[in-house]
């Protein structure tokens, strides 16, 4: 399998925190099945991207591991206007293996329309979005059909697999499996932070879509799609996406 979106380089975010967290990431990954993993550290206001350093981490771990493990490098890049003015000047280093697919995460309290108009402008510039784990925002869960719309326009959409079964709770459980089923997921990665509730492991993932969905999709999802991602190629699969989606009734929160 093919992770492409974790926090495995150590003491550069709120993922693994030393060189030796790092590697004990790296063997579970490795006893999981997973063969290629994209090191990910957030791009944003908290944790500011600095690429030789990513670099560095990516290449002392990668020599540790002896082959045992491909690493690569892109981020987990926040979507504002200043990261934006950055990531223009010269984007390849917040890709995925340097090539054009982007990770793209959402604020948590408010996505703009003119969210849309950036998402486009991504495109424009050659790169491919890809919309990190929606399931866990809440403002895309209650308008399910913007992310509909950023599908139609070419981007993409990664879960984590943790959603799943559970781990981010009820609600973003049953989107990401109705997501699933709706044709609105490309990726599924491990989203990884730790050996604890965050690990990097994608079996139980693969398993779990085979069952409800059979082995191709969880192929899909797990391996070949990620693995053209990560070689900078046009996905083998894209799923067939629903005419319309489902639109829950939900709680409302109202802000004083
Ligand atoms: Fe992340």
């Amino acid at each position: 399998m093919v992770d492409l979106h974790c926090h495995i380089l150590p003491a550069l975010d709120d993922g693994a925190k030393t060189i030796e967290e790092s590697l004990a990431m790296a063997e579970e990954a490795i006893q999981d099945g997973i063969t290629h993993v994209v090191a990910t550290p957030h791009a944003c206001t908290e944790y500011p991207f600095d690429f030789a350093k990513v670099r560095a981490a990516k290449d002392d771990l990668q020599q540790r591991l002896e082959g045992r493990l491909t690493l690569a490098t892109g981020c987990d890049f926040h979507l504002n206007h200043e990261n934006l003015m950055v990531l223009k000047k010269n984007p390849a280093p917040y890709c995925i293996n340097q090539k054009d697919y982007l990770l793209v995460e959402f604020n948590e309290f408010s996505i703009p329309p003119a969210m849309d108009h950036t998402l486009h402008e991504l495109q424009l510039m050659g790169l491919r979005p890809i919309i990190t784990h929606p399931e866990r925002n809440g403002i895309l869960r209650s308008q399910p059909e913007r992310l509909q719309a950023w599908v139609r326009i070419g981007c993409f959409v990664q879960i984590t697999a943790g959603s799943l079964t559970g781990v981010f709770g009820q609600g973003a459980q049953e989107d990401a499996w109705n997501w699933i089923r709706q044709g609105l997921v490309h990726f599924v990665s491990s989203d990884g932070h730790n050996t604890g509730r965050r690990p990097v492991k994608l079996g139980f993932a693969l398993e779990a879509i085979a069952d409800k969905h059979g082995s191709a999709v969880a192929q899909s999802l797990l391996v070949d799609n990620p693995r053209a991602a990560f070689h900078g190629e046009a996905l083998p699969y894209t799923p067939e996406l629903a005419a319309t989606v489902d639109r829950r009734k939900r709680k409302r929160f109202f802000f004083f």
